[in-house]
């Protein structure tokens, strides 16, 4: 895979600091720009566990949960238009509309060795470790006749020691954002079947 480098590691204005969009402009924005639905379906999924990790693991208030949300939810954004310049443009959408920096770095955050920014805060290191594991899991259910239903850890993880299954998807940058999360795998595997099972 291609690396898409940033070129730089700050991101929005800090005077920008609590400024967020509305859940309603953030889905206006996710349906102009990303017309697969498939696509959608996964940045609704990463947001819905970036929201649920934040309440429940991170003791986040609302206008904190929001961020993450947003994060999750804006995270692949540019992904279906813009390929080669996937994560620049949607940053400076963002960066444009002055919103909150700590949204827009955990947005360039969310792949390291591609956008060549490291994760700093927690919120930086959940959505790196929800996002590709989030597309894993899901595809483990998609496999199975009842998807969700009775999908187990192990059998979650089992996938993941087998090399051809999803193939595209870096063991390596899952046991990296893992262990910067420090995380155990189990339980977040968990958390995201819990968590994005019905979404939709
Ligand atoms: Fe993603």
């Amino acid at each position: 895979m291609p690396t898409h480098h940033l070129g730089r590691s700050s991101f929005g204005n800090p005077a920008n600091a609590g400024n967020l969009m509305t859940l309603e402009e953030a889905y206006q924005l996710l349906y102009d720009w990303v017309p697969n639905e498939r696509l959608r379906l996964h940045m609704k999924q990463v947001a819905a566990n970036m929201k649920a990790w934040a309440i429940e693991k991170e003791n986040a208030d609302e206008q904190a949960a929001l961020k993450w949300e947003l994060a999750g939810l804006l995270h692949d954004a540019d992904w279906e238009k813009f390929p080669d310049d996937h994560c620049r443009i949607i940053i400076e959408e963002l960066e444009r509309r002055n919103i909150d920096p700590d949204v827009i770095h955990c947005i360039a955050s969310h792949g390291p060795g591609y956008f060549g920014v490291e994760p700093v805060n927690q919120m930086d290191k959940m959505i790196y470790a929800i996002d590709e594991l989030s597309g894993f899991v899901h595809a483990a259910a998609l496999i199975r006749p009842t998807r969700y239903d009775g999908l187990e850890v192990k059998s979650v993880v089992k996938r993941l020691k087998t090399p051809s299954f999803a193939a595209q998807v870096s063991r390596e940058d899952i046991n990296d954002a893992v262990s910067r999360a420090a995380v155990s795998l189990e339980e977040l595997i968990q958390f995201i079947i819990d968590h994005q099972k019905d979404v939709s």
